[in-house]
């Protein structure tokens, strides 16, 4: 259409959201659908969160907050990452932004001008490339090997570098791997990322959902350099289960920090007043600690329960995932490519996962394991037969 600008025409729209509502059409229509395309932890937002919110709308804490947010979270947000991520943010560094979603998007029209180049390891979050576009930067697309537990090595940042890149994207946890980066493998590509001050934007969304022996460690903590090229992005939908509540933020160097709550100001105001009192609650609740614990040895249950049975399946592999809540399941042994691949696996076998072309690797798909042991089961033996039919 004409009237559009090229910003918005570039632009794909969600493909995890399509996957999602054609399983849906396929429930109204009275069919039983096996959902293991979903992105959100199945249990509701603890009470003690809904508790403070419902007290802040009581004391009429319905008004703009400031636009970085309200001082007691900053001031929260600072503890927390000392405490927890070993990251020195001052309150005034922190942006609370309407979800880990909008913080990303903010981090990227910050530092990002017309023709820049944002290095995205592949398989990506779907919208990291297309927040990239409209902010009129180029993303830039590195392909990461399943040898290397989908992670992007040193070299393979530094081969993709040229003389326009402005930023590279790591997401650890990672969505759609499940893949955790290293103290090591973070220092490497800090390393790389100094020579040319190249910013970083660290999605650490899954950070609580980290399972085993394996540690999360925030990009921003290893080193000055790290800190210094950082810009730090987090929320509460994934570890408080939060997601409709829209609540995120965002770390960062001073003067990176200030750009980012001009944006937020200019654009959603402020996150919403009552939510913040629930992400307020979220850090400094002790049934907040439990919670997260409660939800991540559900979800390694759930993990190794898949993880056994994906790996008996013929003709697909699979690496195992150390963190989030995904196995990324390549498929090149069945020869379909993905879109292709999860039609007829919800048409013919009433499973919903998402084709993994909406993460830039078209001959694999995406399984979540938030929804039930009953589910996981009948939906992960319907896969394999699917599988073992091809
Ligand atoms: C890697 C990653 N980053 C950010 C987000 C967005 O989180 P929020 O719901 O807080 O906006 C998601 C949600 O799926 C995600 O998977």
């Amino acid at each position: 259409m004409e009237s559009l600008s090229n910003r918005v025409t570039s632009v794909t729209p969600s493909l995890t959201l399509s996957v999602t509502n054609q399983a849906k059409a396929l429930r109204a229509a009275g069919e039983e659908i096996y959902g293991l395309a979903g992105g959100e932890p199945d249990c509701d937002t603890p009470d003690f969160i809904k508790q403070a919110a419902y007290t802040a709308l009581a004391e009429g804490k319905t008004k703009y907050t400031p636009a970085a947010g309200i001082p007691e979270l900053r001031e929260a947000l600072s503890t927390k990452l000392k405490t927890q991520n070993n990251v020195d943010y001052n309150p005034s560094q922190i942006c609370v932004t309407s979800g880990a979603k909008q913080a990303c998007f903010n981090a990227i029209l910050a530092v990002v001008e017309e023709g820049d180049e944002v290095i995205i390891p592949s398989p990506y979050w779907v919208s990291y490339p297309e927040m990239v576009k409209l902010a009129g930067g180029v993303p830039v697309m590195v392909e990461t090997k399943e040898s290397n537990k989908w992670k992007i090595t040193a070299e393979e940042f530094e081969d993709a570098m040229s003389p326009r890149t402005k930023m590279i994207v790591l997401n650890t946890p990672g969505n759609p791997t499940g893949s955790v980066y290293s103290r090591e493998d973070i220092e490497r590509i800090v390393e790389v990322a100094s020579y040319e001050d190249i910013i970083i934007l660290a999605d650490e969304i899954y950070e609580h959902l980290v399972y085993g022996d394996e540690k999360h460690v925030s990009v921003a903590s290893v080193n000055e350099d790290a800190y210094n090229l950082t810009i730090t992005v987090n929320g509460f939908s994934k570890s408080h289960s939060m997601t409709g509540w829209r609540v995120g933020y965002t770390a960062a160097p001073e003067a990176i920090a200030k750009a980012l709550s001009t944006i937020q100001g200019h654009t959603s105001s402020n996150a919403t007043s009552f939510a913040q009192y629930g992400a307020l609650a979220a850090l400094t609740d002790e049934a907040s600690a439990p919670f997260i614990d409660n939800l991540r040895g559900e979800y390694d249950v759930r993990r190794q329960f898949m993880l056994a049975r994906l790996k008996a399946i013929p003709n697909v592999s699979v690496v195992e995932p150390k963190g989030a809540f995904y196995f990324f399941v390549n498929c090149t042994g069945l020869g379909l490519k993905s879109v292709n691949l999860c039609d007829k696996l919800l048409t013919r076998y009433k499973v919903a996962a998402v084709p993994g072309v909406a993460f830039g690797h078209d001959m694999g798909v995406r399984i979540s394991y938030c929804t039930t042991l009953d589910v996981l089961n009948e939906g992960i033996g319907r896969f394999e037969e699917f599988c073992r039919s091809h």
